[in-house]
């Protein structure tokens, strides 16, 4: 018998380094949650890859173990009503349409192994925004076409698949929705993302598709944010629809309810992305900054468009920290540390270890730490680890305040690295904006939640979801002189010269 007949959503977390599955109520409180923490396999240097199978079997790990906590609250599973799913983007699968089987590991987005394919590329369009009109997109190693097209070009499983006709594409969401339910889709969130989507009609272009050398029927069908795709065949969520899905930050736009033109949020997670909601029509960036899909809220829904500012590196220099160099043993003593110091005693770190993104698309810079002396301690290297994102958010800033004529007063903020109080701070310092972050952080998975539960009716329309995604915020001012501040990017600019240097 169940406690009550109260309804849930749950969603899928997929992100870099770890998957999450959580159930929330209606009221957007999280019931049960379960979380893998994982490695990606670095093969080369700038290689970065996961087997698919094992991101599928982190999704099961995760949803049976919030579903074993859920059931032992006294609720059945059969009262989570739909699930969303959201995704690190990018990320590329193949996949043979006849055993279901990968074909290969996925390409991670950070990964820059395609840095030749990419210089090819360029050459050949004539300019890196050749398509930006099409796909709102420069060509870099990030985005899915030119890892498509680097498994074409050499992974000979996925060339005897093409032969054969058997062969499909996709990012995380695709292939995790066709392991659940068997459908092949992708949401425009996540099309927005691949390089080959025109952002003006949410199909795939013609003109992208000849020049990245991928067939239409290597790719799913777009469908909106918010519906019905298919429901989950067999295990723990059997017949449950999976109703929602949405790339993580755009999940996260959704979750911190940036509806409204002129709202942002920036999230920390494994890298650090900056979404500004433009509103109906798409903005196109001089300043470095991507054009993406925001959200649609219902195949009848007008989709809404982005600014995106990328920055690779955030989360993950400090997953670097720990594991590589053992500066730190979990990863809030980073905070800890970098309170152990005034300041950053004139030491810069510049985590560029997929180059620079946005506003820079460099992929040939690569990590430095300067400004060393005899004085510099692990704390200082520790205050400069949360610098360096906190000045690139700046960087992204200023880019959006340049293409948007808009002075954004409120930053809306959330992920792993904004449970850190010293990270807020400092963030703020340097912004010289309110920073805000509210009191509920798991913002990526409520949005994704919020998409499935808008599509099976579990809240009626957008006023009911900003209703839930409301939460208590804490606000955070910047503490230092105008002078202190003009100090400190004026040397992280010197430090961003010496990683596009060292090309
Ligand atoms: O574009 C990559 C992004 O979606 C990855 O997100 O949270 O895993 O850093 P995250």
């Amino acid at each position: 018998m169940a406690k009550s007949d109260e309804v849930f959503v749950g969603a899928i977390d997929q992100g870099t380094s770890s998957t999450r599955f959580l159930v929330f109520n209606t009221k957007g409180q999280v019931v049960a949650s379960h979380q893998c923490e994982y490695e990606n396999h670095y093969a080369k240097a700038g290689w970065v890859e996961k087997s698919p199978e094992e991101i599928l079997g982190s999704v099961e790990t995760a949803v049976a173990g919030a579903c074993r906590r859920f059931n032992s609250l006294g609720y059945e599973t059969s009262q989570i009503k739909s699930v969303g799913i959201t995704n690190q983007r990018e990320t590329t699968v193949a996949f043979d349409a006849e055993t279901g089987k990968q074909l290969t590991n996925a390409i991670i987005w950070n990964d820059v192994r395609t840095k030749d394919v990419v210089r090819r590329l360029i050459d050949e369009a004539g300019s890196s925004t050749r398509f930006a009109a099409t796909n709102g997109l420069p060509i870099t190693t990030y985005f899915s076409a030119v890892k498509m097209r680097w498994m074409l070009e050499n992974v000979p499983e996925v060339q005897a698949a093409r032969e054969r006709g058997t062969l499909r594409f996709g990012t995380i969401d695709t292939w995790l929705i066709y392991k659940l339910t068997g459908q092949y889709v992708t949401d425009v969130t996540n099309a927005s993302r691949t390089m080959l989507m025109d952002i003006k009609t949410f199909q795939w272009s013609a003109e992208c598709l000849e020049f990245f050398g991928v067939k239409a029927e290597e790719l799913p069908e777009i469908r909106s944010s918010a519906e019905v795709y298919g429901t989950i065949g067999e295990g723990r969520l059997e017949g449950i629809p999976v109703a929602g899905c949405l790339g993580d930050q755009q999940a996260a736009m959704v979750g911190q309810s940036c509806f409204d033109p002129g709202e942002a949020k920036n999230t920390y997670g494994t890298g650090c992305f900056m979404l500004f909601n433009t509103g109906d029509k798409p903005i196109f960036s001089k300043n470095g900054l991507l054009t993406t899909v925001g959200f649609q809220l219902g195949p009848k829904a007008t989709p809404k468009y982005a600014l995106e500012g990328s920055i690779a590196v955030a989360g993950s220099a400090i997953q670097w920290l720990r594991d590589k160099i053992g500066l730190i043993a979990s990863p809030p003593e980073i905070g800890l540390l970098s309170d152990s110091v005034d300041d950053n005693g004139g030491v810069y770190f510049v985590t560029a270890f997929s180059g620079l993104f946005a506003p820079y698309w460099r992929d040939d810079a690569r990590g430095c730490i300067v400004g060393l002396t005899q004085y510099a301690t692990r704390g200082h290297i520790a205050r400069a680890t949360l610098e360096s994102v906190c000045y690139q958010t700046h960087a992204i800033l200023d880019a959006m305040r340049k293409d948007s004529g808009t002075e954004l007063r409120r930053l809306r903020v959330d992920g792993g690295m904004t449970s850190s109080e010293q990270m807020m701070q400092i963030q703020a310092d340097i912004l010289n904006i309110e920073v805000v972050r509210p009191e509920m952080l798991e913002t990526t998975a409520l949005g994704a939640a919020l998409a499935a539960g808008l599509a099976v009716g579990v809240w009626k329309d957008e006023s009911e979801l900003r209703q839930v995604a409301q939460s208590n915020v804490t606000a955070y001012w910047t503490r230092i002189s105008d002078d202190k501040r003009a100090e400190m990017l004026k040397g992280w600019e010197k430090a961003v010269e010496r990683s596009l240097d060292w090309a």
